[in-house]
């Protein structure tokens, strides 16, 4: 980072962000590709109107001609909601800022902090913002202080604004439902605003905090933003007349207003925002910045166990035995980690009841947790289990002695999902009963692993002590962040996998405790390419939990062959979840192979730099392929996913590849396919889609599966 003439520089390796001190405005001139430095960068700005309404600031309040969306809206003692944030100065220091009660990335390299006055009163505006280099990320936080004698009200705090000039850009979102989550959606935008967000206190499954902004139609180049939130998010994108486009990005102001005492200050989230050449470039530059910056402790950069979960084999009708018969099966096909979903606990055998008794049912596992680990270990496997915390079900001993534990608004009848009510996170007593009972059922079997469930969303949003209904969504979360705090700071060898009826809290807050999100319940080999599709655009692989499942499948009846679910599978955290003892002796050879495969692959399947080649969400065909930091390895997989009679022949290639390596390339030994020559050839080649495979696509597959898709996997390596 640099300050000379009033320009603050903030430099990643590959990209600058250009700040200009315009006697007390501090204007925004540039974010884009790296600018040499010393030089008088005044050609960007000097014929720049200084009308508010055709700023382009790093926020913006109420109260001057900008009539836009604003970063930062204060009521000051119920009177007014002007407030103009002049700037003061900044200071550069090396690291970033701790945020206090609130996850954030780890690891950054140099941090500026932009002071601002309010010009009236004694309000204090801080922003910082965060370069980190091996990943041409920012890192944006804002924090507003009261420094004033009487209480005001923080009715909106984003943690992020960039106003970019043109207005033809073109808005990624990835959205969804359950089943369905983070399929992308393109937005032409036009005049006006678009908003992203959740306000079902978490991020949800609906829209993805992840959004990108491609400007292909603009300066070109494209832009990615994320929040470090799991509540409710709000990304604005609007389109003004004067040829502007302004992004926010933070904390949803619904049902919001935080009352700030005198000398207290409220902090908001912090966001992120990289810079690219275009889409592939940010999707890298944001899979690097989150296992390197995100991700943390012991399982940060590690390669994961590969594992059995019970859920789609057994559902909530399991008994011990069959459990351990799954589990035999599940030690013979190699796998490491035995998963206990649902149904283990209280009385529990169905959904109505027992959520929040985090007890054995000895009915189930007659000698509780820790007889059926020591059962696991001793067949060379790790022991994990499922767990809701959030919830209590009304029938649950829980609930019974401790009603005042429920988000429950007294005199009204509450809305339940799954018969559940959520427990109020803010009170201290729920944290510290959640945290030990937990940790007790951890201890008692040396659990290695915990899928962290979250099955409803907030309706009845209400605190028994008697917080105010507009602070509340924010107290829960950091509530919530509390306990997954303690717990995984006291249990740093457990892995923690995120869940919320699949992936409807999949954000870079629950990664920041989590290392992997359970994707989606929809197992499904076909609709699983637009939903890994869609994640991967904002989350790298080593964060994608991907199980293969049994055919017809369970959520939408459709088959495909063993082959083309693994290769789907095996583009994530890889797994299984079916019931082993109704499989066939060829299903089962196929699966240890699988296993085999993944686990001889699996640090460049998690960990390898991820390309699209070809996107589901446009054409017949998808495409990817990760290669290693060195490039001398790499696995492509190419799914047909609408069959076509008659089906032409597509040229394909790969990409990412070192075209003065030369590489050999082989298919993975697939049963489903006839005949592929392993070849040989130079990375130029290969990058370009010049390459028939032939009748590969041809596939046997369809005369048992009727409109199944067809998938193949290439191993390819530097030729010796
Ligand atoms: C929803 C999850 O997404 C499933 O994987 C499973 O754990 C069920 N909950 C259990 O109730």
């Amino acid at each position: 980072m640099k300050f000379y003439n009033g320009y603050i520089k903030i430099d990643t390796k590959n990209t600058s962000l250009i700040l200009y001190n315009d006697a007390g405005l501090l204007k925004k001139i540039y974010y884009g590709s790296r600018l040499n430095d010393g030089e008088d960068f005044s050609v960007l700005h000097q014929y720049d109107c200084t009308d508010s309404f055709t700023r382009k600031t790093v926020n913006s309040s109420f109260g001057e001609y900008d009539f836009r969306e604003s970063f930062v809206l204060v009521q000051n003692g119920g009177k007014s909601f002007t407030n103009r944030f002049i700037f003061q100065g900044h200071r550069i220091f090396p690291g970033k800022p701790v945020i206090e009660g609130l996850p954030s990335s780890h690891g950054g390299k140099e941090t500026v902090e932009l002071l601002f006055k309010e010009r009236d009163t004694d309000l204090v505006l801080k922003q910082y913002l965060t370069v980190f280099d091996d990943c041409d990320v920012i890192a944006a936080g804002s924090i507003i202080e009261n420094n004033t004698d009487a209480a005001v009200d923080v009715c909106r705090l984003m943690s992020l604004q960039l106003d970019l000039d043109g207005v033809d850009y073109e808005l990624l979102t990835f959205d969804g439902s359950w089943a369905r989550e983070r399929l992308m959606s393109r937005h032409g935008l036009k005049c006006g605003i678009h908003i992203t967000d959740s306000k079902c206190g978490a991020s949800s499954s609906y829209h993805n905090p992840f959004i990108m902004l491609n400007g292909k139609n603009t300066a070109g180049g494209c832009y990615g933003f994320n929040l470090v939130y799991s509540g409710n998010h709000k990304e604005i994108v609007e389109i003004s007349p004067f040829n502007l486009t302004r992004v926010l990005v933070g904390m949803n102001d619904f049902m919001f207003n935080w009352r700030l005492e005198p000398g207290k200050a409220f902090q908001a989230p912090e966001a992120v925002m990289a810079y690219g050449a275009d889409e592939q470039a940010v999707t890298s530059q944001m899979h690097r910045f989150v296992n390197n910056h995100i991700i943390r402790g012991k399982h940060a950069k590690k390669p994961r166990p590969v594992v059995f979960n019970n859920w789609e084999a057994t559902y909530f009708n399991f008994t011990y035995d069959k459990l351990l018969a799954l589990a035999d099966i599940a030690k013979d096909l190699g796998l490491e980690l035995f998963v206990l979903d649902d149904g283990w606990f209280g009385k529990r055998n169905g959904e109505d009841c027992s959520m929040g008794d985090w007890y054995a049912n000895i009915e189930k596992l007659p000698k509780g947790l820790a007889g059926l680990a020591a059962e696991i270990r001793k067949r060379g496997m790790e022991f994990g289990f499922w767990v809701e915390p959030e919830m209590v079900s009304e029938d649950s001993e829980l609930y019974r002695r401790h009603p005042e534990y429920a988000m429950r608004i007294p005199g009204r009848s509450p809305w339940l999902q799954r018969s559940e009510l959520m427990l109020d996170y803010m009170n201290p007593e729920v944290r510290d009963y959640i945290v030990n009972v937990l940790s007790e059922a951890i201890e008692s079997c040396d659990a290695k692993y915990i899928k962290w469930d979250f099955n409803r969303l907030m309706t009845d949003v209400y605190s028994p002590n008697g917080a105010a209904a507009t602070e509340y969504f924010h107290r829960y979360v950091l509530g919530l962040y509390a306990v997954l705090d303690r717990l995984t700071k006291k249990f740093p060898e457990v892995l923690f996998e995120g869940c919320a009826s699949g992936g409807a809290r999949y954000d870079l807050g629950m990664l920041c405790f989590m290392p992997q999100i359970w994707t989606s319940d929809n197992t499904e080999a076909c609709d699983r390419i637009f939903i890994q599709e869609g994640t991967l655009y904002g989350y790298p692989q080593s964060t994608m939990s991907a199980h293969m499942s049994i055919c017809p499948n369970h959520q939408n009846k459709k088959s495909t062959s063993i082959e083309n679910r693994f290769n789907v599978a095996a583009a994530g955290v890889f797994g299984f979840e079916m019931d082993f003892t109704e499989c066939c002796k060829d299903d089962l050879d196929a699966m240890r192979r699988h296993v085999e495969f993944y686990k001889a692959h699996r640090e460049l399947l998690t960990y390898g730099m991820y390309h699209k080649l070809y996107s589901a969400f446009s054409g017949d065909y998808a495409g990817w392929i990760v290669v290693s930091e060195d490039r001398q390895e790499a696995i492509a997989t190419i799914a047909v996913i609408h069959s076509k009679t008659n089906f032409p022949y597509y040229r394909f290639g790969f990409t990412g590849l070192d075209p003065a390596i030369r590489y050999r390339v082989e298919m993975r030994n697939q049963s489903n396919v006839g005949r592929f020559e392993p070849f040989v050839a130079w990375g130029d080649l290969l990058n370009e889609k010049v390459m028939n495979f032939g009748d590969i696509f041809d596939v046997t597959d369809r005369e048992k599966h009727s409109d199944s898709i067809a998938t193949r996997m290439f191993y390819i390596r530097k030729d010796d």
